[in-house]
């Protein structure tokens, strides 16, 4: 079985450099890894997530914006996820169904049962073996996402980038709420530490985890 891994976090916490620098990390190590993202990893996946990142889209309910990224993430479980935990090595999925909780439920304020509820039958009960949730305050990172727009040259930020600061507060508090039910899967680390050290303590609980999975004879 695979160690399957994701990362969540405010918006411009990171996450994509870290699993970039784990990617590399591991094939370093001749661990296989695939990299993948919700909402996407999948051809239609990518489609929905257009639907759902695109600024013009402000009459979107939140309801229709739930089904959405459950549909995406169905899409994902059935090609991607499925697939890939049957085999060895690791899988590194850039956000996964604890973003609908803080987003959705918290953020949108649908309630948390019900998005629990959808949650798990996009996923069909798979569940992350360890995830990472790189924290910061939520003024900092949408800073930190919308100085990366004009470096990419995106003159538009994404739908939620436009929300209101109440609106990420909700959804960091969401994600901490999800740390403190699950402390054993969420890891918490706050990114203001630096990049480096975000990555240290990272590097280090992966290795402890595929230690315990090579001493199954899980993972070459
Ligand atoms: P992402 O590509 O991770 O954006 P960023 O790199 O800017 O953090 O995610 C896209 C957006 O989708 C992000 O704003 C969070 C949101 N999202 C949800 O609201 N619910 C979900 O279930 C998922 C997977 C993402």
């Amino acid at each position: 079985m695979a160690l399957f891994i994701t990362f969540e976090g405010v918006e411009g916490s990171g996450k994509t450099t870290q699993i970039r620098r784990l990617a590399r990390y591991l094939r370093r190590k001749k661990i296989p890894c695939i990299m993948t993202r919700e909402p996407g990893g999948t051809p239609i996946g990518e489609k929905i997530r257009k639907i759902l990142l695109d600024p013009g889209h402000r009459s979107l309910v939140p309801l229709s914006e739930l089904f959405l990224y459950e549909a995406a993430r169905a899409q994902h479980i059935r090609e991607v996820i499925r697939p890939n935990v049957k085999k060895k090595g690791v899988i590194l999925c850039d956000r996964f169904s604890d973003a609908s909780v803080a987003y959705q439920g918290n953020g949108r304020r649908i309630s948390l049962k019900r998005v629990e509820q959808m949650n798990l039958v996009a996923t069909e009960g798979i569940r992350p073996d360890v995830t990472f949730l790189l924290d910061c305050p939520s003024n900092t990172g949408l800073k930190r996402a919308l100085k990366r727009n004009q470096v990419l040259n995106q003159e538009k930020e994404s739908r939620f980038e436009r929300e209101k600061i109440q609106f990420h507060n909700r959804v960091r508090k969401g994600y901490l709420a999800i740390a403190r039910k699950e402390p054993r899967r969420v890891k918490v680390i706050d990114t203001r530490m630096g990049e480096d050290q975000v990555f240290e303590r990272i590097r280090k609980i992966v290795d402890e985890r595929i230690g315990v999975k090579e001493s199954r004879g899980q993972v070459k």
